[in-house]
């Protein structure tokens, strides 16, 4: 696939995750609560990161919701202020004041005693503009998961575990990957869960 067809395929995709109704983006946010509030990665986890949705991506609400009611440490991503094309990680609690950044997505505010190294994350909620079955995910195009994630690849830890999450009609047939995409540990839609050892 060439630059220019990646180009045309996120604008494609993300074309038809904004034209979901809020009805359907709610009963979507719904479907992948129950989905994933039950499971043992979910509850076992002690410190998750969650993002706050933007331009039609499924919405992690009530996960996040749950997770702060059993105490569970939350985190939601900052872009990094230095390193380019990264993110980096901060604690949010109900009520945190969130701010818009340049892009229009709201972000926690910067303190640092709040921050955390995303080595230490058990859990990441990772949004996706397209997926497969096999698990490969295409991002927005700028590698900040990639890059944020790299270390995965370096070191083979399985740590943090990272759940892509989205609307099924993200799904196509089969995205070449290359060698810095980070594959998902598995993919939630609203409607199926995919892992890359079951296809
Ligand atoms: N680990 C990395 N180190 C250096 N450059 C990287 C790394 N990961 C990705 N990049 C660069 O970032 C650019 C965008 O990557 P890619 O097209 O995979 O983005 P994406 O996965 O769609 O986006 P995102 O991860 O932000 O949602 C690529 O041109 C690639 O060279
Ligand atoms: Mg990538």
């Amino acid at each position: 696939m060439t630059p220019q067809e990646r180009t045309a395929l996120r604008k494609n995709l993300r074309n038809t995750r904004r034209q979901l109704t809020i009805r359907e983006q709610d009963e979507a946010a719904a479907r992948l609560y129950n989905s994933i509030a039950g499971q043992r990665f979910f509850h076992s986890a002690k410190r998750i990161a969650f993002y706050l949705p933007s331009d039609g991506e499924i919405d992690p609400g009530f996960l996040l919701a749950a997770a702060l009611a059993r105490g569970q440490h939350c985190y939601l991503p900052l872009i990094h202020p230095c390193k380019k094309n990264r993110l980096l990680f901060v604690r949010y609690r109900s009520g945190d004041v969130l701010r818009s950044n340049h892009w229009g997505i709201y972000e926690p505010v910067l303190r640092s005693a709040t921050r955390i190294s995303a080595r230490v994350l058990d859990l990441v909620f990772v949004p996706l503009v397209g997926f497969d079955a096999a698990c490969n995910r295409l991002g927005m195009g700028k590698g900040f998961y990639d890059r944020t994630f790299s270390f995965r690849m370096h070191t083979g830890r399985h740590r943090p575990m990272l759940v892509g999450v989205a609307h099924e009609c993200q799904k196509v047939g089969k995205l070449e990957s290359s060698d810095w995409d980070v594959r998902m540990d598995k993919i939630v839609s609203d409607q199926q869960t995919y892992q890359p050892d079951r296809i």
